[in-house]
């Protein structure tokens, strides 16, 4: 039996940041401009440090303005509000994320709500939400817009097909419906509160899994040939007993890799899949608002 394609989102994401790399070289020759971004992280969490960390050195690798701010988690949310609001009024930022998820004590919608839409490179700001739902020109969140990158390029017109999206997050579910809609596509939006959910995957053309729950789609929920978006991102313990007895851990998705690749036309690894394309993704948005800000 022939196992399914990988869809290599690493390579897809290193041509993407290329492309960027020459077209910020050109912005700044051109227009005497430099796309910049700020990330701001609140609090120790171990994950979103890793991934901090990594948005900025591929900011700086792609010739982009890269500044990070770290703040103690027991911050007052004035204060993050208050340097939103700066970063909102500095010439030099063109894009601004704040690291989710925010410790519990913030309240998220309403630091989210601080950020410049102009510059809200997650697309998280219910301007960019709203613009995106009525198919106007908007910031897109990082994950869909990578997701559909990845799709476009593995099956090109999505006409017609139909797609099931677990997970409704405003993060990716919401949002990657609404491309997905715009592309034509068929669209059922599934959850932890759904019925049926594996006959409900069995029907889908495109599958996209963004749950947070380790490998909880089974190679029998899915349609021959179908093709698989797997966006979790989910650390388990290795699989060799005595490695994990020494807390060594893995990565694995939101799809039964092993079992899904045997029925499965095309998939995402994880890692390797849509996870490189959101920093990619990121870094396009921001070029996008730097160019749209400066009127070029
Ligand atoms: N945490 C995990 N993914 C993301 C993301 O795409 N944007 C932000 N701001 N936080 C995240």
């Amino acid at each position: 039996m022939t196992e399914a394609q990988r869809i290599d989102g690493k390579a897809f994401a290193d041509s993407l940041r290329g492309r960027l790399t020459q077209e910020v070289a050109a912005l700044k020759r051109d227009h005497g401009l430099t796309p910049g971004l700020a990330v701001i992280l609140v609090g120790e969490d171990p994950a979103s440090q890793i991934y901090v960390r990594n948005k900025g050195l591929q900011t700086e690798a792609c010739g982009m303005l890269s500044v990070t701010h770290r703040l103690s988690a027991t911050t007052p949310q004035a204060e993050l509000v208050a340097l939103v609001e700066a970063l909102n009024a500095d010439a030099t930022i063109h894009g601004i994320l704040v690291q989710l998820p925010l410790p519990d004590s913030f309240d998220s919608d309403a630091v989210i709500a601080a950020i410049d839409p102009a510059k809200d490179v997650d697309g998280l700001h219910v301007v960019n939400a709203g613009l995106l739902a009525t198919n106007q020109p908007a910031l897109t969140p990082c994950t869909p817009l990578g997701s559909m990158l990845l799709l476009k390029d593995a099956l090109g017109d999505l006409t017609g097909l139909h797609a099931v999206v677990i997970g409704r997050s405003n993060l990716v579910g919401k949002p990657i419906a609404q491309l997905l809609l715009q592309a034509n596509c068929t669209v059922t939006m599934a959850h932890s509160r759904t019925r049926d959910l594996a006959a409900l995957c069995r029907q889908a053309d495109i599958l996209v899994a963004a749950v947070g729950r380790p490998e909880m789609v089974r190679g029998d929920w899915i349609k021959p040939g179908a093709t698989v978006i797997d966006v979790g991102i989910n650390r388990v313990p290795a699989r060799d007993p005595a490695l994990a007895a020494e807390g060594k851990t893995r990565v694995v998705g939101d799809v039964a890799f092993d079992e899904a690749v045997k029925v499965a036309g095309q998939i995402t690894p994880v890692p390797g899949g849509v996870g490189p394309m959101t920093i990619a993704c990121l870094l396009q948005n921001t070029v996008t608002a730097a160019k749209r800000i400066a009127k070029i």
